[in-house]
């Protein structure tokens, strides 16, 4: 299994991170992929069930299996009120462990910059969904569109490393674009999602973005006490604080979608 399922360790911990995040423009993907109702969705490296609990309240599936190499994760997505009717199993999105034309639809959320291989991935997502079904991805832009980027603008200007995500250049458009052209999809499309990222003060950010999980979580946990103060210092002189002492700013991902094609 890949090294980075490492990184997402705890549901509970990623969902003071990045649920919210995650499910703000989840509904947003959905909203342009428009699916009808009653489809049979896996949903590739499904974490804590952020963005399941969101496909199974906007688009209506028939069933949702979703798979994720992380225990941690699985075990946060089974508790969630909203993913009752889902199935949860672990699994790797480059070698999914399901027969060809199991699925009518594959959506894959916030996963593709931690893939070895996102190729193998694309391929295996229209294997295993039937013709004329779809195949769709999103990822925050590395590293301009990234909800938490003040702390990894901070860390960076004081020297301090993080984890490295095995395929940042895989958030962009074009990448996604090809992985889904050279998979055999058709009907490639991108689009842009923008959201408001909002914190209701210093102390939010914060707690909020060093829990110890995903890459910069990892190193954060790692740090002596005073490494930690004078990241606070730099973000304080960094992030755009109003007077009333809240934050907010934009964070955007690209998506891309494309179709089995019909006559496979
Ligand atoms: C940022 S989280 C996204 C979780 C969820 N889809 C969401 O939208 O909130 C990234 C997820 O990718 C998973 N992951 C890492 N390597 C993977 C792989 N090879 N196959 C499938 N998922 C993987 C991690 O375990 C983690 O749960």
């Amino acid at each position: 299994m890949n090294a980075p399922a490492n990184l997402f360790t705890d549901g509970k911990a990623y969902e003071r991170l990045m649920g919210r995040w995650s499910q703000i423009a989840g509904a947003k993907f959905l909203d342009w992929l428009a699916p009808p109702k009653g489809l049979h969705w896996i949903d590739v490296g499904c974490g804590n069930g952020a963005f399941t609990e969101v496909l199974l309240a906007r688009a209506a599936p028939a069933a949702v299996t979703g798979i994720d190499p992380s225990d941690g994760q699985i075990d946060y997505a089974r508790t969630r009120p909203g993913t009752k009717l889902a199935q949860f199993r672990v699994g790797d999105a480059q070698a999914l462990p399901f027969a060809d034309n199991s699925f009518d639809a594959a959506s894959m959320a916030l996963v593709i910059t931690f893939l070895s291989d996102p190729a193998k991935a694309a391929r295996e997502m229209a294997r295993v969904v039937k013709p004329g079904g779809i195949v769709a991805t999103y990822m925050w832009e590395f590293p301009d569109g990234f909800p938490i980027r003040p702390l990894a603008a901070a860390m960076k200007s004081l020297g301090l490393g993080e984890p490295a995500r095995p395929n940042v250049e895989a958030s962009h458009r074009d990448a996604m674009q090809t992985y889904w052209r050279d998979a055999g999809l058709q009907a490639v499309d991108t689009t842009v999602i923008r959201i408001r990222v909002a914190f209701a003060d210093f102390d939010d950010f914060w707690d909020s973005s060093t829990v110890p999980v995903g890459p910069s979580g990892k190193a954060l946990a790692d740090m002596m006490p005073a490494t930690r103060e004078q990241l606070k210092a730099k973000l304080r002189e960094q992030l755009p604080i109003a007077p009333n002492g809240s934050i907010a700013y934009e964070a955007f991902a690209n998506a891309v979608k494309g179709r089995v094609p019909a006559n496979r």
